[in-house]
């Protein structure tokens, strides 16, 4: 198989480069290591940045996330017994949207099908080789055959655990690395969320988050040990923590737990995020913590300016774009790190804070909800940065 540009992984990442770079009349092929139904599947977190929905709208893939998708204008924080919205509308101009990450899936996965594109699932023993040439090939099984994918580039979205950075040489990259000492604990709940927009809880047994994928199935997260074990969380535990953290700020009302699984918390970034033809992009070259939803939003980010990049190479021959690729990405990857740390260390507690700490802590949270401009510093972040 020969195309102009090879894509490992059928996530967020892959699937919105192919979809961009096929808008620009660019081929590519997507392989992907899990099923389609895996993909469509897999639940992860499902808050868009005001750009997204405009990205998804302006490239044809946004009809039903624009019938489904839930628009909210800010976000609760719960500390001190009361609820304090932060309307983001009101101080940044835009807001957010509530659309799972596997529904966007779904949409690009159904529209790059429908463009003829091949996006083949379920190969095994993939690898990517010759980066450092002019044609770099994908090697991995189909149905029980070799097959080989010769390209001209290749987009790395094969996620953290993926195989294409670590077939970067060794030397290439720096890692830069941090680990939280807690996970989360979600749950889908056949149940009415508490409020109509999320609600981030700060609370003495710990941070708790409120969100919902419809009107009448909620998304429920709660801080845990990070080595906790969800065989130790029955149904009525995982209840009595969440109304626990809620307080008495609003009625929680429980329902049948779809799914629960454990999130664990990290924030690593890679660089650069190129070598040769190979291009990183998303996860297989940064992970945020999941505290204000940036993963899928960074991604698309990364794919924006890799797939105008190729469009440049492919209309003039030039590779200005491409060879500045990495540092083009890298600034806002690293400031959607510093908000999601931030977030991340604001709400939660750590095992070492003492007294102190906690008082703190409330005290940002008052700054944050009763000055202007610090409402601000975290609407223009949660809404998403303006694009370059
Ligand atoms: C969701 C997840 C998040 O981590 C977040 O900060 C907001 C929303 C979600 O899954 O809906």
């Amino acid at each position: 198989m020969r195309t102009q540009v090879g894509i490992v992984g059928a996530g967020p990442a892959g699937l919105m480069l192919s979809h961009l770079l096929h808008l620009a009349g660019i081929e590519s092929i997507i392989i992907e290591s899990r099923s389609r139904a895996y993909c469509e599947q897999r639940i992860r977190a499902g808050l868009i940045e005001q750009w997204v929905v405009n990205l998804l709208n302006d490239t044809g893939v946004g009809e039903r996330m624009q019938r489904e998708a839930m628009f909210h204008s800010g976000i609760h924080l719960n500390f001190s017994g009361r609820l304090h919205y932060l309307n983001f509308r009101e101080l940044v101009g835009r807001g957010v949207a509530i659309y799972g990450q596997q529904e966007i899936v779904k949409d690009l996965i159904k529209r790059r099908l429908a463009d003829g594109a091949p996006i083949l699932f379920e190969v095994s023993d993939a690898s990517v080789q010759d980066i450092d040439g002019k044609s770099p090939k994908i090697k991995f099984k189909h149905n029980g055959a070799e097959q080989e994918i010769a390209c001209d580039f290749i987009g790395g979205c094969d996620g953290f655990h993926g195989v294409c950075r670590p077939s970067i040489p060794d030397g290439v990259l720096t890692e830069y690395d941090r680990e939280y000492p807690f996970g989360w604990l979600g749950i889908l709940s056949e149940s009415p969320p508490p409020e109509d927009e999320l609600i981030y809880s700060y609370n003495d047994r710990g941070f708790a988050l409120y969100t919902m994928r419809s009107p009448v199935l909620a998304r429920l997260y709660f801080q845990c040990a990070h080595d906790e074990d969800i065989e130790n969380w029955p149904d009525d535990k995982i209840w009595e923590e969440l109304h626990a953290r809620l307080g008495s700020v609003r009625k929680l009302v429980e329902g049948k737990i779809l799914q629960k699984g454990i999130t664990p918390m990290r924030s690593y970034v890679v660089e650069p995020m190129q070598h040769g033809r190979l291009f990183l992009a998303g996860d297989s070259a940064h992970i945020v913590p999941p505290t204000g939803a940036k993963g899928m939003n960074l991604a698309f980010a990364d794919v924006r300016m890799l797939s105008r990049a190729i469009a440049e190479y492919y209309k003039s021959g030039k590779t200005a774009k491409l060879d500045g690729y990495s540092l083009a990405v890298l600034p806002r990857i690293w400031k959607g790190q510093r908000f999601s740390w931030w977030m991340t260390s604001l709400l939660h507690h750590f095992p070492n804070e003492n007294a102190f700490d906690r008082r703190r802590q409330l005290a940002e949270l008052e700054y944050l909800v009763g000055s202007r401009a610090a409402s601000i510093t975290l609407a223009e972040n949660y809404a998403g940065l303006p694009l370059d």
